[in-house]
């Protein structure tokens, strides 16, 4: 949420700040800017809106000079006006800040220190911009004024970026709680809010800690730690390439990362399986530890939730072992019981979700053993868990999941059967068979998308301009309808509801009517029967069905207006191949209303703060 970049060096500044927001901007894009340090002082250029209005904005009269640093917003305080977008400026114009984050206080500190300035944004930014103003005039140097008003910063999370004029061959950074990494180059330096900002640059990485500092030159980065102590941080080499940041020929991210999802499983599955089984190892958990997990919980956000709702089935069939599924927002201020019998794994694509960061924090604390399961290496909550398994989807750029949602799926069911067959409840042809099931996935998926399901498109076009739809499951497809709802109503601005197919019973069926369409998931499995009866119900009361159905299932014809074929699997396996048909048709919707499933508005893919 928000993307920061930060330069020094000789390279053209402007190209520079705008190439990296371009690679950041799935963060946030309310609006965006730029300020840059040169012979004439500080010049700040902001637009509103995507990049691309920024871009044109700077134009060809691009501003010179040997520092910079930029942003995409995400708004949370102010509306999106220019006027709000970042830099913040501070001392009339010799201060620049770019900030991602939240200041609670905000309002505290703008009387008890500002109360003669004059603001020009309804930010808490320029509120820390201006304190930072203040603070260096007090302490003459710009680093020492950071310091200074991190200690007044008391609640809320930042990583901060900031410059001034009159130390112009630095700039300063610091975080708390929102990410914040620095990229070491060769007479340059970077920053940026995640890797591929400055990848093209330099893959030599230093991640900063909660409550470090840095002042960055062209040759040296100075880093401090919590107490503002000089540190030694040596950068770490990082192994990520900006391939999968390229459309490689399709429309838009969200298509290619569909796409791309069998090739995902298979990527999360390697080196994992083999003829002996399942191999976990690299967890690093000792049996002793594995012993003694008494409960599970599994903690996220957005799709991540549910995923981990999938998750909780497949670890108490295989493992046996009681699991939650708290979102994790709620968990953190629901005085859950934890304990050390108790395992906590957040599951975060980003592994920066600042909800999901929060309640890692509250279950460590509470001497739970910890562990995550995400994307991006060297991400937040993986730094701060005992274990992570990393899914290996690549970057996802598209805002909505998709093959990470998928990824996370394929850890989920390696995870579960891996515990169960540590604690004695999964056998071992249990495990090869479920590893063959497994295998299996991606050589289906490839057939259903090569079968380009016109089915899909078709029921795209036909119901673009509804303006309600329900998602319906049972049991493993019970999050699947949750996770379709959410794809429709995050692109294509739809209103969806997922609902337990069993409990429409108890209330929605009095949206049942005519117009009122309902995707219902009904594939294999022993309440195959159950469903069908759901839609029974449905019909008896002239709804409209689009069914996501096993192949070859006849029976299911009569009872749907729509039918989608999804390939055969075990049901444990199916959330993978019943949510291709869902995402397609949240893509397509979005695409004939018009819309960026890209970018969709008010959105942001990575969320770092509460
Ligand atoms: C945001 C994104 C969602 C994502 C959720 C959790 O809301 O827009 O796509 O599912 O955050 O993100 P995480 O990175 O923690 O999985």
């Amino acid at each position: 949420m928000c993307g920061i970049i930060g330069y020094v060096g000789k390279r053209e500044v402007a190209q520079v700040l705008l190439d990296g927001l371009s690679r950041v901007e799935y963060r946030g894009y309310d609006s965006a800017g730029i300020a840059v340090l040169g012979e004439s002082g500080i010049n700040v250029i902001k637009a509103t809106g995507k990049l691309a209005n920024l871009k044109s904005r700077v134009g060809q009269s691009r501003p010179q000079g040997w520092l910079g640093i930029g942003h995409t917003r995400w708004a949370t305080h102010g509306r999106v006006t220019e006027a709000n977008a970042h830099p913040h400026i501070a001392s009339g114009g010799r201060v620049a800040l770019i900030h991602n984050g939240i200041i609670e206080n905000y309002q505290t500190l703008k009387k008890k220190y500002l109360a003669d300035e004059e603001f020009l944004s309804e930010t808490d930014t320029e509120v820390a911009a201006k304190l930072l103003g203040k603070m260096l005039a007090r302490e003459g140097d710009l680093h020492a004024a950071m310091r200074a008003t991190m200690k007044e910063l008391a609640a809320g999370a930042y990583a901060f970026c900031a410059i001034s004029a009159d130390q112009p061959n630095q700039f300063v950074v610091a975080r708390r709680s929102s990410p914040l990494i620095i990229g070491v180059g060769e007479g340059e330096n970077f920053v940026g809010s995640d890797v591929p900002a400055i990848l093209p640059y330099t893959n030599k990485i230093i991640y900063l800690e909660d409550g470090e500092s840095a002042r960055i030159t062209p040759d040296s980065v100075e880093v401090f730690d919590v107490n503002g102590k000089p540190r030694a941080a040596k950068p770490k080499t990082v192994n990520m390439t900006l391939e999968a940041a390229e459309k490689s020929g399709y429309e838009h991210f969200m298509l290619k990362e569909i796409n791309e999802q069998p090739a995902v499983i298979e990527s999360t599955l390697a080196g994992r399986v083999s003829k002996s089984g399942i191999d976990l190892s690299e967890l690093g958990l000792t049996a002793a530890q594995l012993k003694r997990i008494k409960r599970i919980q599994l903690i996220a956000a957005g799709t991540s939730h549910y995923a981990a709702l999938t998750g909780k089935l497949l670890i108490e069939e295989f493992a046996r072992i009681p699991v939650e599924a708290p979102i994790a927002s709620e968990y953190s201020y629901s005085n859950p019981v934890i304990d050390k019998d108790v395992l906590a794994i957040a599951i975060s694509q980003s592994g920066e979700s600042a909800d999901t960061k929060v309640a890692m924090e509250l279950a460590k604390k509470n001497g739970a053993l910890t562990m995550a399961i995400s994307n991006v290496m060297g991400s937040s909550i993986p730094r701060m868990v005992d274990a992570t398994l990393y899914t290996r989807a690549g970057i996802e750029i598209g805002v909505a999941a998709t093959k990470t949602y998928m990824a996370q799926l394929t850890a989920l069911t390696l995870f579960a059967a891996w515990l169960g067959r540590k604690r004695g409840e999964f056998s071992a042809t249990e495990e090869k068979k479920l590893v063959a099931d497994l295998k299996e996935v991606p050589v289906l998926m490839r057939k259903l998308l090569a079968s380009k399901l016109v089915g899909v498109k078709r029921c795209a076009a036909r119901y673009q301009n509804v303006y309600n739809f329900m998602y319906m499951g049972r049991n493993y497809n019970y999050a699947t309808a949750f996770e379709g709802a959410l794809k429709l109503k995050e692109i294509s601005y739809i209103h969806a509801e997922g609902y337990g197919a069993g409990e429409m019973k108890h209330g929605p069926i009095a949206l049942m009517e005519g117009t009122f369409p309902t995707i219902m998931i009904c594939v294999d499995s022993p309440i195959r029967d159950k469903v069908l009866s759901n839609m029974r119900e449905i019909k008896a009361r002239d709804g409209v069905i689009v069914a996501v159905a096993s192949e070859g299932d006849e029976e299911i014809k009569e009872l749907s207006d729509y039918l989608i074929y999804v390939p055969r699997t075990r049901e444990q396996l199916s959330p993978m191949m019943t949510v291709v048909p869902l995402q397609l048709l949240a893509y397509y919707t979005a695409i004939n209303r018009g819309c960026d499933p890209d970018q969709p508005r008010n959105l942001a893919k990575s969320v770092t703060v509460e």
